[in-house]
C-alpha cells in the first residue's frame, strides 16, 4: 500500500507554538529547577526544542516504553523497558510526551512517577487525541495541538520507526 502524508501542523505553526509553550513553562517555573523526563523515541525532538526555549534550570532523564509495537492501535499494554537513570524525588517533573492518545500510556506513568513522591509532577504533550481517551482524567497541564482522531507521523511521531524526522506534522493516509 502505497504511504501518502498530508501537512497538519506545519513547522512554523509548531515553533510559535513551542515559543508560547516554553514562555508559560518558564513563568511558572521562575527560580525552580525542573527535570524533563522524556519518553523515548516519540519526545525527543519535542524535548530538546522546548528545552532549548528555556531559561529555567533543566535536568534530562528518559524513559522507554512499549505499548504499540508497528501496530496503528494500542495493546493496552504498557510495559517499562528504560527506567530512570536518576530518582525524581523532591524534583520538579515534568514529564513530557509526543501524543496522548487512550491515556493507558500516561496512567502508567504517572503512578509509576508519582510512586517515587517528586514535590510536583506535570504532564507535557506535544499532542493531544481527547476523542480517543479511554482512561478517564488523562488531562495533560501543557498541550501544544488537540488534534482530531487521525493517525499522525512526524516531528517525533512514527509510523513502523519511520517518519520521526519530519519537520511538520502530517496525516498518514493509506492508498491502494
Ligand atoms: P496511549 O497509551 O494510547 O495514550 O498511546 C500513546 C502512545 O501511542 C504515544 O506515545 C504514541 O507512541 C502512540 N500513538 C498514539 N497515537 C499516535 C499517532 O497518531 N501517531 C503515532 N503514534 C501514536
Ligand atoms: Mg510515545
Amino acid at each position: 500500500m502505497k504511504e501518502i502524508v498530508e501537512v497538519m501542523i506545519t513547522t512554523e505553526e509548531i515553533n510559535r507554538r513551542l515559543d508560547e509553550l516554553a514562555a508559560q513553562i518558564n513563568a511558572d517555573y521562575a527560580g525552580k529547577t525542573v527535570s524533563l523526563i522524556c519518553i523515548l523515541k516519540g519526545g525527543v525532538t519535542f524535548m530538546v526544542d522546548l528545552a532549548r526555549r528555556l531559561t529555567i534550570n533543566v535536568e534530562y532523564d528518559f524513559m522507554d516504553i512499549s505499548s504499540y509495537g508497528n501496530e496503528m492501535v494500542s495493546s493496552g499494554v504498557v510495559k517499562i523497558m528504560k527506567d530512570l537513570d536518576e530518582p525524581i524525588t523532591d524534583k520538579n517533573v515534568i514529564l513530557v510526551e509526543d501524543i496522548i492518545d487512550t491515556g493507558r500510556t500516561l496512567e502508567r506513568l504517572r503512578t509509576h512517577l508519582s510512586g517515587q513522591k517528586p514535590a510536583s509532577l506535570k504532564v507535557c504533550t506535544l499532542l493531544d487525541k481527547p476523542g480517543r481517551r479511554v482512561v478517564p482524567n488523562m488531562t495533560p497541564d501543557y498541550i501544544g495541538f488537540t488534534i482530531e482522531d487521525k493517525f499522525v507521523i512526524g516531528y517525533g511521531l512514527d509510523y513502523a520507526q519511520r517518519y520521526r524526522n519530519l519537520n511538520y506534522i502530517g496525516i498518514l493516509h493509506f492508498e491502494e
